[in-house]
């Protein structure tokens, strides 16, 4: 069964999935409160606090997580902690860090107000966003969150055996993702961006011959992630789990979220289209 077969099988997956971005989640992160102590972006009627704790801006931003991690902040096994409080331990400077993760945050609310209608907007623009706000967030995810997958095998296997399933499943994922992105990214999408430039009949029929292969790919990484899930009960922690547990899980279930719609604009969308303005030049 190809993933668009399955997309279409079980398309709750996509509406949750959909549901669960990120961008999504924001819309739900609590008003700030009035304080001296808390900084608000400036025009910015939501958005975080310095007083607010790293938990709770993980929980409401997955990306605060490389952020922090970037800083050096621990936000796993110290997340009940205050922004600013954290933030001053690593002498990092609280107002900045709060600006930080509030550009974010509208950088992310700003990009889900501007939905495009990929049913009809330039190819080219479609595969923009498909390389931007999909290969970008696998080929900078994957390789941080292989550490933490490995890393949660080496604390917590011994009391959670389905971890070195875990392991073996992402790793699998990975390593199919890389070389997926990498056929798209050097093969078939500078063909098509050359069709619409140039109307090149070649470069339009070397895309479409790619398509079988790579919705086959896609079929299996759709697979391996619903076989994570099911290894993972739904991605749900066990009460030993520590912060870096759960956050791991919660970027596991993120790449599937992301993954899911980004394998529903191929599929559904990009492939579609370049096949049938290929069947109408050869009516
Ligand atoms: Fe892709
Ligand atoms: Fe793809």
């Amino acid at each position: 069964m190809t993933v668009k077969a399955f997309l279409e099988v079980d398309s709750s997956w996509i509406l949750k999935f959909e549901k669960v971005t990120e961008v999504t989640a924001l819309k739900t992160a609590k008003p700030i409160m009035d304080s001296d102590e808390m900084v608000r972006k400036e025009g910015s009627t939501m958005g975080f606090a310095i007083t607010d704790t790293l938990g709770d801006i993980v929980a409401q931003l997955p990306k605060a997580g490389e952020v922090f991690q970037n800083h050096r902040i621990d936000f796993c096994c110290g997340g009940n902690r205050a922004l600013f409080e954290a933030a001053g331990e690593q002498n990092v400077d609280a107002t900045q860090l709060v600006q930080e993760l509030n550009a974010l945050l509208d950088a992310a609310s700003a990009a889900d107000a501007n939905e495009v209608d990929w049913t009809t907007a330039p190819l080219s623009q479609l595969v923009d966003h498909v390389l931007n706000r999909h290969h970008a967030y696998l080929n900078t995810t994957l390789p941080t969150l292989g550490e933490l997958v490995t890393k949660i095998l080496r604390v917590h296997g011994q009391n959670h055996a389905e971890l070195a399933k875990v392991h073996q499943l992402f790793y699998t994922l990975k390593m199919e993702f890389e070389q997926h992105l990498i056929k798209e990214e050097t093969l078939v999408f500078p063909k098509i961006v050359a069709f619409e430039r140039t109307g090149s009949k070649d470069a339009l029929e070397q895309a479409v011959a790619a398509i079988d292969e790579l919705e086959k790919s896609h079929d299996s990484s759709g697979q391996v992630l619903k076989e994570l899930r099911k290894v993972t009960r739904d991605y749900a922690v066990p009460d030993d789990g520590c912060g870096t547990y759960h956050y791991t899980f919660q970027k596991l279930e993120e790449v599937e979220s992301n993954t899911f719609v980004h394998i529903h604009l191929e599929n559904n969308i990009l492939f579609p289209r370049l096949q049938r303005t290929s069947n109408a030049q050869s009516a």
